[in-house]
């Protein structure tokens, strides 16, 4: 693990949260290296992630009939949104300095929901059981 981050008591958040991190210090080391061609892609790659990351812990959320998950939920789409609109600016015109700042923002904002609406959820997912995200056909 590159960095450390507050471990919740389930598990497969840890694993998403570890692949957040990791994804991140990836965007950072091409910006690092100056290999600009790959950014995009890999940017792509962490929203296409984080979608899943999500989406995984939405559905368990609604598996147990979570009563904040409206609001998590929607703290999500928003972060999906700007993300979004990260990468449209990439593609536009590429701009390391501020690509750095974004990253920057993203460890923080990342951070904070760890310590809060995830912390929250993780021990009431813990309490009812749930450790993997449930599979919703
Ligand atoms: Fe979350």
């Amino acid at each position: 693990m590159s960095e450390d981050f507050l471990e919740l008591p389930v598990a497969f958040m840890n694993e998403d949260h570890a692949d957040f991190v990791e994804a991140l210090a990836g965007l950072e080391a091409l910006l690092e290296a100056g290999d600009l061609e790959a950014v995009g892609p890999a940017f792509e790659a962490l929203l296409a992630h984080t979608r899943e990351h999500f989406g995984r812990e939405e559905a368990a959320m609604r598996q147990i009939q979570f009563p904040p998950y409206q609001a998590h939920k929607g703290e999500h789409d928003r972060v999906l949104g700007v993300l979004e609109q990260i990468l449209a600016q990439w593609q536009a015109a590429p701009d390391v300095q501020k690509m750095r700042e974004y990253i920057e923002d993203m460890r923080g904002w990342f951070h904070q929901h760890l310590d809060t609406m995830d912390r929250v959820t993780s021990v009431w997912l813990a309490r009812n059981g749930i450790e993997q995200a449930p599979v919703e056909g």
